[in-house]
């Protein structure tokens, strides 16, 4: 039988600090009632200030590898989905390597915003195919709330912290990857964006965003790529079990399942618990429908995901 890259563990981390719709119309102009209306976000987590996104990175790989019986040591290979880094280099996936006393390893990040885990998991998929002996740790981790204009009540409700992460191995069982498709457009940087950079304005920045025409784009390349995905992997987009999408917003993962035609109960929300993480928001809605036995093996599931750039891309996996 072919042999695939599979996922044999799950993992994930979400900083103690909870902060509710409430407790944020403290201090900005908003209300529960209007988040809950316009994106179905009621918490989010926050990292306390001593936590680095690789703290959260290594919390979420280690239950990851547990998860999956990997010892920390068999590692070949890391690949990191951030746009939080802890600094601008070294990579944060070297500071995770560091963490779990791996001593040599391929490691680096990928940058896609929010696309970022289904980049990094298309990139390890086709090291593990020229490589099958390698065991790949895929994480996406965000402590994406220090990117946020606190006074800006328009972005800084939308998003939290947090760190996912997937043990990859190649197995010729019938599971593993099918297929994945990635896509950029990069003439809409601007809908999307940070203000600020190392080489352009030497500060990091905030997040800006036009919502109302990122929404549009979201859910029409959001539903395109499921179908590509689809055709690739030889399914229709009905035969999947489930769909794991990156969990921005309500009314984008409802909107995209009516387009496709898929009833909602087919969808994995995690948004309401934890906000928008960006690249940390599909493995932590993956781990929490491994961990409560909604996928189990067998299973065709399809992970989709959209962020600045624009980016977006899916990825079709039989579990
Ligand atoms: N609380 C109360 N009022 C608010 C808030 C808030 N937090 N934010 C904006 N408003 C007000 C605006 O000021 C505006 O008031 P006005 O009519 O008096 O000018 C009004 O609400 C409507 O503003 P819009 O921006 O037009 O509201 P919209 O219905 O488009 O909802 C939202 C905004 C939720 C951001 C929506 O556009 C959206 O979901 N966009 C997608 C953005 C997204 O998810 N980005 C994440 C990254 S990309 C991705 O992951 C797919």
């Amino acid at each position: 039988m072919t042999r695939r890259a599979a996922i044999i563990g799950t993992g994930s981390y979400l900083p103690e600090r909870i902060v509710s719709n409430e407790e944020l119309a403290k201090t900005v102009a908003t209300s529960d009632d209007w988040i809950v209306e316009r994106t179905g976000i009621r918490n989010r987590h926050i990292a306390s200030d001593n936590e680095k996104t690789s703290d959260l990175a290594t919390i979420a790989a280690r239950r990851a590898l547990e998860a999956a019986g990997i010892a920390p040591c068999a590692v070949g290979l890391i690949v990191l989905a951030t746009t939080t880094p802890d600094q601008t280099f070294p990579a944060t996936a070297l500071q995770v390597q560091a963490n779990l006393g791996i001593l040599d390893c391929v490691a680096f990040d990928v940058q896609a915003v929010c696309s970022g885990f289904i980049y990094a998991l298309s990139v390890a998929d086709a090291m593990l195919c020229r490589n099958p002996d390698l065991v790949a740790l895929v994480i996406g981790a965000e402590t994406f709330t220090r990117l946020l204009d606190w006074d800006d009540r328009s972005t800084c409700v939308l998003f939290g912290d947090g760190a996912g992460a997937v043990v990859l191995q190649s197995r010729s069982d019938g599971s593993g990857i099918l297929a994945t498709r990635l896509h950029a457009d990069g003439r809409y940087g601007e809908l999307l964006h940070v203000d600020g950079g190392p080489s352009s304005t030497g500060t990091v920045g905030k997040v800006r965003m036009k919502g109302r025409e990122v929404y549009r784009h979201a859910v029409v390349n959001l539903a395109g790529v499921l179908d590509e995905v689809a055709t690739a992997a030889g399914v229709e987009v009905a035969q999947f079990d489930w769909i794991v999408p990156h969990q921005a917003n309500l009314r984008i993962l409802e909107g995209t399942a009516k387009k496709l035609g898929l009833h909602s109960d087919k969808v994995v929300v995690t948004v309401d618990q934890h906000a928008n993480t960006s690249a940390a928001s599909v493995p932590l809605a993956l781990d929490q429908a491994v961990r409560d036995g909604r996928i189990v093996p067998g299973d065709l599931v399809a992970l989709q995901a959209m962020g600045g750039g624009f980016t977006w891309g899916a990825a079709a996996i039989r579990w």
